[in-house]
C-alpha cells in the first residue's frame, strides 16, 4: 500500500487508483470512489498516500476535460487554479488527509510540550528560561548588526557620487487635508552615496489610505511617527539606478518594494537603504500590480491564516469594494469559498455589485441594518466562519453578528475612523474570536517565507487570476488630481501615482 499505481509508461495509473479499467464510465468512476473512500479513509484506519491517490484519481477522471487530457496525453495538465488550491496553507486546505496530519503534528508538538514542563527537570527549567528571554536574548551581533547599530567611519569608504539632479517630491508641511498640506517641489539629491545606500527611481506609489492617514495626523504611522516636513507616501516600486558602497544584495536594474513604512515614495527619485527594501524578480508582475503587493499580501494572509478554513466556508468582508477587498474576492472564487460582501451605502450599488459578483462574491449587502437577517431572507444559512473588518465601528458589529458560532472577526483598518464595538452577547453566547491583523508585522517576522508567496500570487496575477483596480496619474503634474479623485467616496479602484519624468538637471 503507499505508492500509487503505475502504467507501463511510468506513470500514474488513475484508474487502477480506483480500481478500474480505461473506458469506464462515468458512473463507474463515481461509484468506485464512494466505494473506496469510506473504506480506506485514514480515519478508519486506512493509508493517507493510498487515500490521497484515489482523491487525486477521483479529481482528474471525474472533470471530463481533465480525463480527456488524461487520456490522449497520459499526464495531468495542471491549472493555476489547482496549483494555487493544492499549495494553500501549505496543501491542507483542500487535501483533508494533510488537514489531519497536520493537525496531529501540532497536537502532539503541545503534548510534549506540556510533558516537558511536568518533568521540570534543571535543563529544561534553563531552556524555558532561554526562551522566555526570547530571540534578543541568544542573537549573535554579526558585523552588519555592529554597522547597522553605530554606522560606518565615514573617511573608510569612498560616497558614490550622484548626478545634480532636482527630483519631484511630493512633501507634507504639516498635519491636514492632504490637498492643503502637500505639495510638489523640485528637490536636489544627496551629493553622494553613503554607506548600504542605493539610489531609487521610484515607478509607481499608490495613494493608500495609510499615506493619507499619515499626512491628515501630519506624520503618525503606527507606533512610529515623521517629523514634518516629511515626504509622503510609505509603498510602491523602484527600480534601483544607483548603488552605493557596502552594498551586497543589490545591484542596478534590480526591482525593490519597501519593506516598512516611511521611506516616502511620493518622489521621482529616492536614496534609500539596502536593508530596508526587497528585492524582487523584475518580471514578477506588471508594475501596477507590484505597486499593490502590500495589499496583495495582506488578502492572501488574511484568508491563510485565520477562520481554519476549507472550500465550501462562508466569509463576510465589509469595504468589499476595496483593493484589499477584490482581491480577497478573487482569492475566495479561486479557494471556492463563498464571499458575502458588505460595502457602504453606494450612488450605485447594483453597478458595483454586478462587479464584485463578477469577482467572485457569492452576495453583495449594503452595510446597514442587520446582515444576519439579511442573509437568512437571502436563504444564505451558512454561517460564515470568518469576518474581515476594514471599517470598524457599526459596521464590525454588524460582521461579528452574522458570524458562525466560534467565529472570528480579524480587524485589519479602521476606515470608519471608530473603534470596533461588541456586544457582551458575542462574545458570551456566539463566542467570537476577535484578532488584530497588521501585513508588514507578518513580513517583518516571515522573511524567509516570502518568495514562494511572491511566486505563488505573482502565478495568478500573471495567469490572470487575480488583480487589483487601478487608475493612474502622472506624480509630477497630476497630483491635485489623484488627491481629489483618492477622496472620492465609492471610486472601486486604487490611485496610483506614476513617475515618467525623474527631475531636472542642473549645473
Ligand atoms: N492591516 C494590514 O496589513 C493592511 C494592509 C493593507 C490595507 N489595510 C487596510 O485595509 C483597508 C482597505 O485598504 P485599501 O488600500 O484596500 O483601500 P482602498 O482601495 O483605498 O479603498 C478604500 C475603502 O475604504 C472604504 N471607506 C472609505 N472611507 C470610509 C468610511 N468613512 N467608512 C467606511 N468605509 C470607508 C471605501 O468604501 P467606499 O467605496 O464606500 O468609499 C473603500 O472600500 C484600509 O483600512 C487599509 O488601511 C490594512
Amino acid at each position: 500500500m503507499g505508492a500509487p499505481p503505475m502504467t507501463d509508461e511510468g506513470v500514474p495509473d488513475l484508474y487502477a487508483a480506483l480500481g478500474l479499467v480505461r473506458g469506464a464510465s462515468d458512473t463507474d468512476i463515481r461509484r468506485a470512489y464512494r466505494n473506496l473512500v469510506s473504506k480506506i479513509h485514514p480515519d478508519k484506519g486506512g493509508d493517507a498516500d493510498t487515500f490521497r491517490a484515489v482523491q487525486q484519481a477521483y479529481e482528474v477522471l471525474s472533470d471530463a476535460t481533465k480525463r480527456h487530457e488524461y487520456d490522449t496525453t497520459g499526464t495531468v495538465v495542471r491549472s493555476v487554479e489547482d496549483e494555487f488550491m493544492d499549495s494553500f496553507a501549505g496543501g491542507s486546505f483542500r487535501d483533508r488527509v494533510r488537514r489531519g496530519e497536520m493537525e496531529k503534528v501540532n497536537l502532539s508538538d503541545q503534548i510534549s510540550v506540556r510533558q516537558e514542563k511536568k518533568a521540570q527537570s534543571h535543563s529544561s527549567g534553563f531552556e524555558a528560561w532561554m526562551r522566555s528571554r526570547g530571540n534578543a536574548g541568544v542573537k549573535v551581533y554579526t558585523s552588519e548588526d555592529v554597522i547597522d547599530q553605530f554606522g560606518v567611519v565615514k573617511d573608510s569608504y569612498d560616497a558614490v557620487p550622484l548626478p545634480k539632479i532636482r527630483a519631484h517630491t511630493v512633501r507634507c508641511k504639516r498635519s491636514g487635508v492632504p490637498s492643503e498640506v502637500l505639495a510638489v517641489e523640485a528637490e536636489a539629491l544627496p551629493q553622494g552615496l553613503e554607506w548600504g545606500e542605493v539610489l531609487l527611481s521610484i515607478r509607481y506609489a499608490p495613494v493608500n489610505p495609510a499615506d493619507l492617514y499619515t499626512v491628515q495626523t501630519g506624520g503618525t504611522y503606527g507606533e512610529s511617527r515623521l517629523e514634518p516636513p516629511f515626504v509622503a507616501g510609505h509603498d510602491g516600486v523602484a527600480v534601483v539606478v544607483k548603488v552605493g558602497p557596502g552594498v551586497k544584495g543589490l545591484a542596478e536594474n534590480d526591482w525593490v518594494v519597501p519593506l516598512g513604512p516611511g521611506l516616502g515614495t511620493w518622489r521621482s527619485l529616492a536614496v534609500a537603504k539596502e536593508k530596508d527594501l526587497l528585492k524582487i524578480p523584475t518580471d514578477l508582475m506588471p508594475p501596477e500590480q507590484c505597486a499593490m503587493l502590500r495589499e496583495m499580501l495582506a488578502a492572501y494572509r488574511l484568508l491563510e491564516d485565520h477562520g481554519n478554513l476549507k472550500p465550501g466556508d462562508a466569509v463576510i468582508l465589509n469595504a468589499a469594494n476595496s483593493t484589499v477587498g477584490q482581491l480577497v474576492l478573487q482569492l475566495c472564487s479561486l479557494l471556492r469559498l463563498r464571499a458575502i460582501a458588505v460595502i457602504s451605502g453606494h450612488k450605485d450599488f447594483e453597478r458595483t455589485s454586478e462587479w464584485l459578483k463578477g469577482l467572485g462574491a457569492a452576495e453583495v449587502l449594503q452595510d446597514s441594518g442587520s446582515l444576519k437577517f439579511e442573509l437568512e431572507s437571502l436563504k444564505f444559512f451558512a454561517k460564515p466562519k470568518l469576518a474581515l473588518d476594514a471599517v470598524g465601528g457599526a459596521s464590525a458589529t454588524r460582521l461579528a453578528d452574522a458570524l458562525g458560532e466560534g467565529g472570528q472577526l480579524v480587524v485589519y483598518g479602521a476606515m470608519g475612523g471608530r473603534a470596533p464595538h461588541f456586544t457582551w452577547q458575542q462574545w458570551v453566547f456566539q463566542g467570537v474570536q476577535v484578532k488584530g491583523f497588521n501585513v508588514r508585522r507578518w513580513v517583518r517576522d516571515n522573511k524567509k517565507k516570502l518568495p514562494a508567496l511572491l511566486e505563488s500570487m505573482a502565478k495568478l496575477v500573471n495567469a490572470g487570476k487575480l488583480r487589483a483596480e487601478f487608475t493612474e496619474y502622472e506624480l509630477h503634474s497630476e497630483l491635485g488630481e489623484a488627491l481629489e479623485h483618492a477622496s472620492d467616496r465609492g471610486r472601486n479602484t486604487k490611485i496610483l501615482l506614476k513617475v515618467t519624468d525623474v527631475g531636472e538637471q542642473y549645473e
